[in-house]
């Protein structure tokens, strides 16, 4: 009986493990979204400080930058040279939003 079941498992598998780059996120109910600033201090000011100007491990200046929200999105599920992927410390599309909310009020 358990081999009916297994096209089904390996489809599953499939799909987990297709696009690397892609985030899907199912927050469960109820589930109320972190700010922005509250994930930036969490997992960016190691490399990119408070203000977003650290540029450590040649990290870019935030403060300066014109990258606009795709460019974010894909910087975050995909990392770039010294920027490692951080996606999967996001846990939902809001807080995506959110911290690109919180890039933009740090620019000039
Ligand atoms: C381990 C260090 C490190 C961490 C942690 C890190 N970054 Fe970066 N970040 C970098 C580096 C290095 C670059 C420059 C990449 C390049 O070569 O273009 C960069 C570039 C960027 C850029 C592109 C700026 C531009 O105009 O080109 C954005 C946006 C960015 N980081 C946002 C974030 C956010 C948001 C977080 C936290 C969720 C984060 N980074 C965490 C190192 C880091």
């Amino acid at each position: 009986m358990i081999l009916r079941f297994l096209p089904i498992a390996l489809l599953f598998f499939l799909f987990s493990c297709g696009d690397q780059g892609k985030h899907e996120f199912n927050p469960p109910e109820g589930y109320k979204a972190r700010s922005g600033k509250l994930i930036y201090k969490k997992h960016c000011v190691s490399c990119h400080g408070d203000d977003g100007k650290l540029g450590a491990a040649g990290a870019k200046d935030l403060t300066a930058s014109k990258m606009d929200s795709t460019g974010i999105v894909n910087i975050l599920e995909k990392g770039k040279n010294g920027m490692p992927r951080q996606i999967q410390y996001f846990e939902s599309d809001e807080e995506v939003t959110n911290i690109i909310d919180y890039l933009n009020s740090m620019r000039k």
